[in-house]
């Protein structure tokens, strides 16, 4: 059987050696894009699977200088988006110092930009040093994944708030979006308050990947909470109830030849990107 190598790569701009800057002609810093851009192209032609952005949210000066000077990586990887046709673009972003509609908005802004190239590296976030500049005593690490599973659970009930066809923009009649292809989650729970729908329709992955890469027990326990279902997603529901309320039935079966066809491609893309990271956690990074 013939065997494939998945490559994904963890860009730190001046390196992954904390003195890497000092190399003569090596990047200096992390702030460089241009640098960043021409290592985003390198790596989609030499195969790689998927380019991913750490993140951290302080600074320390006496840090590695890829972690206390970079840019924000959602912001970086849409400019890289356009500047790439078809790597997997990967980003952490914090369950614990983030609020879920603006996850859920962004990285379903990223898959558009990018036509399914997404994935979020759903991270708890361990340094406490972080907490000083949210404003908050930093959560224990029981507390931080109760919260990362709430905060999950969330942004995906917002992506899967709308359904494929919910825009019609039809210029004959004027109607734009069919009122009931859109639901809100009203999701009221142990941390978060969210009525929904996104403001953003589906993307072309439906779900972006998620990634998580917690090597604790709950953080492994998470991870198998997120493996994907293979296969597509599609709605069955249309109205039900005397509310007329949206259906929040949405069936796993298979689509179309062309949605199939479609689907396959993302799974493959999705399975890339997942051996990729899982390369990343052995400590294998060759980069
Ligand atoms: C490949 C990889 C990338 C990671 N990237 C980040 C990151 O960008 N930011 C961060 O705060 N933690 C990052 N982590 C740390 C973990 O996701 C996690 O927060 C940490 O391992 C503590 O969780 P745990 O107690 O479940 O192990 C990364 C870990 C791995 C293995």
């Amino acid at each position: 059987m013939k065997r494939q190598m998945h490559l994904g790569l963890f860009i730190l701009g001046t390196g992954s050696h904390v003195a890497g800057w000092r190399y003569p002609g090596a990047v200096d810093s992390f702030q460089d894009f241009p640098a960043i851009q021409q290592i985003g192209r390198t790596a989609e032609r030499g195969k790689f699977d998927l380019i991913f952005m750490g993140d951290n949210l302080y600074a320390d000066a006496a840090a590695h200088p890829s972690y206390t000077l970079r840019l924000e990586p959602l912001t970086m990887l849409a400019a890289l988006a356009t500047s790439t046709s078809h790597i997997g673009l990967g980003a952490t972003v914090s369950t614990t110092y983030s609020d879920p509609f603006t996850v859920a908005r962004v990285f379903a802004s990223l898959d558009h930009i990018s036509n399914g190239r997404a994935a979020w590296n759903a991270v708890t976030t361990a340094n406490p040093a972080t907490a000083a500049n949210f404003g908050i005593t930093h959560p224990d690490h029981a507390r931080r994944y109760e919260m990362a599973g709430e905060f999950l659970d969330v942004v995906k009930g917002l992506w899967d708030g709308w359904a494929d066809d919910a825009i019609v923009a039809d210029r004959m009649s004027g109607l734009y979006i069919d009122p009931v292809k859109l639901r809100s989650i009203d999701h009221d729970g142990a941390f978060f308050k969210v009525k929904g729908p996104l403001n953003i329709g589906r993307s072309p992955q439906g779900h972006p990947i998620v990634l998580q890469a917690g090597g604790s027990e709950a953080g492994q326990q998470l991870r198998i909470a997120e493996e994907p279902p293979a296969g597509l997603w599609t709605q069955t529901g249309g109205r039900h109830g005397a509310a007329g309320r949206h259906a929040d039935r949405w069936s796993h079966r298979q689509g179309s030849v062309r949605e199939a066809r479609r689907a396959a491609e993302l799974r493959q893309r999705q399975q890339r990107a997942r051996h990729a990271l899982r390369t990343l956690r052995a400590g294998h990074v060759g980069v």
